[in-house]
């Protein structure tokens, strides 16, 4: 499963990157507007830090001018991901963009026939919300179930699920269990995913121990 950071800072990426664990780096223009950055420096500057996918959505609603501004995006990077949302004209300019080539996102995925709808435009990417989805009292998680099973059904598809709006570790599990191809994730869930108290127990055992010991390996 490929990780991807879902966060506008720049410092918790370079941080992150340095893990060896991030693959890539989703943005929403919540996240940019929490970054406080001009748009288009800040896509510039993830994508010199990290070498896969950086997805940058479109602003307007209108195929158009969706397409105006994804010339502007992709112009950026050549790993710039062109996010969409999952609207008639959002997904008339995946279509458009996939044929050419151009890596398509597909954000704001709330159902399964959403996601058959985007696998149909040639998305990369289709982008279920999980959480979004949870705090609605519906199950994220069985969204993700369902596309993916879904999915797999036509081999000739070959949008990519990545699971977003992930809320915690049990959702970064379950969605590999359940066969998701990536999972975007807050840099907070990130870190969350190392621990467990019997690790940080049994470190400081095994240290006691070899301290008895006297001995130095450097
Ligand atoms: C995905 O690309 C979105 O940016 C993100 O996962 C949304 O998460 P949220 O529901 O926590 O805002």
């Amino acid at each position: 499963m490929k990780f991807f950071v879902d966060t506008g800072d720049i410092n918790e990426i370079s941080t992150l990157v340095e893990t060896g664990m991030v693959d890539g780096v989703t943005t929403n223009p919540s996240l940019v507007a929490s970054s406080g950055k001009d748009f288009v420096a800040l896509v510039r500057d993830i994508c010199q830090l990290v070498p896969g996918h950086v997805s940058a959505e479109v602003l307007a609603t209108d195929v158009t001018t969706m397409l105006k501004e994804a010339e502007v995006l992709r112009t950026i990077a050549d790993n710039v991901c062109i996010k969409v949302p999952l609207t008639v004209d959002g997904l008339k300019a995946c279509k458009a963009l996939s044929a050419e080539g151009t890596a398509v996102n597909v954000t704001l995925c709330f159902s399964a026939v959403q996601a058959l709808l985007a696998a149909k435009a040639g998305a990369t990417y289709v982008s279920p919300f999980i959480g979004r989805l949870d705090d609605v009292g519906e199950s994220g998680m069985q969204l993700i179930r369902d596309i993916v099973n879904m999915y797999d059904n036509y081999p000739n598809l070959h949008t990519q699920v990545l699971a977003a709006s992930i809320r915690s570790p049990s959702h970064v599990l379950e969605s590999a269990m359940a066969g998701a191809h990536v999972a975007t994730l807050p840099p907070k869930i990130i870190w969350q995913l190392y621990n467990h108290p019997l690790t940080d127990k049994g470190l400081a055992a095994f240290l006691k121990d070899w301290e008895k010991t006297g001995q130095k390996l450097i």
